[in-house]
């Protein structure tokens, strides 16, 4: 099986190759995105292999059709990039839909630490040999209230980590975990009272339309003087227009971000000689109360390690089977993942 694999940075090859090699599929590695400007170099491959900021529009899918692509297989576990309505019963969706859930949610604490013990500042202070103190105080973290929107696979672990540092956790879920909640130190409640009583807000849902800009200038209206936010889902969770206004209101205390809105053309790339276009993201940046990683948060070994593996055998089990259990199928329901494999 041949695949072509798109976007393809350094770190990525070595575990592809290997379980590639182990399991007969030979990838053809491509710098550049997918997109609609890309998509004929998949003539005469058997599928594609794409990651979170590839395109796979209507339009994509129809090339990839007409030169017989038969598989996507996604690297990652969101999908909000991939027209799944468009693909269903023309070409088959396969995706990772967990890979190290610890990866994510040990980065989101770790941007949290960083940012309100001010690591990042005394990074660069003692490299000058400046040992002052001024300006560094922080705040602990044990008694605090954290809100978390989103408690599947990586906002449960996010919440045991939280947990074991003596936080309250407010949750909040569109499908409420029914073991999760303990009536104390952690609750489900609506959305407005997570904003209205969380100190610390995190977000672990998937981007769809009922959470874009789920952090808006409303929802920041709500929250505690101070609050901290940590995305490391997706950036269209957050209006960063709004969160650059709260943050200049003084009612944002900090934002650690993984993830950014308008990330795609940026993120993954050097772009340290170029003129930044983006005053949103500029702005941010420049702000000393701000966290920017640009979307690392699962670039771990186990990770790396994982994914392989399983695009790998998502590739093996529809050829061999003619389904995979993690196939998206749009008829299944809204995007959810096709448990039959028998409605494609
Ligand atoms: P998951 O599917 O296990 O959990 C998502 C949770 O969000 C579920 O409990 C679901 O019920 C809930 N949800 C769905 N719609 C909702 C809504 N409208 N309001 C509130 N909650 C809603 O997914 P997982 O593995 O925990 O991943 C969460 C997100 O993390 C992914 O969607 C992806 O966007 C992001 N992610 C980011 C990575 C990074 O490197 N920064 C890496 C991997 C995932």
């Amino acid at each position: 099986m041949k695949i072509a694999f798109f976007d393809t940075k350094p770190y990525d090859k070595p575990s592809f190759d290997k379980y590639g090699k182990e399991n007969g599929i030979e990838f053809k590695y491509f710098e550049t995105k997918l997109s609609e400007d890309t998509a004929e170099l998949a003539a005469g491959y058997d599928g594609v292999c794409v990651f979170v900021n590839d395109t796979v529009s209507a339009k994509v899918i129809d090339i990839l059709c007409d030169h017989g692509v038969k598989y996507i297989a996604l690297r990652c576990a969101g999908f909000n990039n991939v027209d799944i309505k468009h693909a269903f019963g023309r070409i088959h969706v396969l995706r990772v839909p967990a890979y190290s859930p610890y990866a994510v949610a040990e980065h989101a604490i770790a941007l949290l630490l960083t940012s309100i013990r001010r690591i990042h500042k005394a990074y660069i202070r003692t490299r000058d040999f400046n040992f002052s103190l001024n300006g560094m105080t922080g705040f602990d973290l044990y008694g605090k209230t954290v809100g978390v929107i989103g408690t599947g696979r990586i906002g449960r672990v996010f919440i045991d980590i939280c947990r074991g540092f003596g936080m309250r956790v407010l949750a909040y879920d569109k499908f409420p975990a029914r073991d999760l909640d303990n009536g104390d130190t952690v609750r489900y409640v609506s959305l407005d009272e997570l904003f209205e009583k969380s100190d610390i807000i995190s977000l672990h849902c998937p981007l769809n339309d009922e959470t874009y800009h789920i952090i808006s200038e409303e929802a920041i209206e709500k929250c505690k003087k101070g609050v901290v936010i940590i995305n490391t889902s997706r950036g269209a969770l957050v209006d960063a227009e709004a969160l650059l206004s709260g943050i200049k209101l003084r009612k944002v205390g900090a934002a650690c971000l993984d993830v950014y809105e308008e990330e795609s053309e940026l993120f993954f790339e050097d772009n340290s000689g170029h003129i930044l276009e983006d005053d949103t993201l500029a702005r941010l940046i420049s702000m000393p109360n701000v966290i920017v990683t640009s979307h690392q948060a699962f670039l771990t070994e186990e990770a790396l390690s994982n994914i392989a593996e399983t695009t790998v055998s998502n590739l093996v089990s529809i050829v061999k089977n003619g389904q995979c259990e993690n196939e998206l199928c749009y008829r299944c329901g809204s995007a959810e993942d096709c448990k039959s494999g028998k409605c494609f």
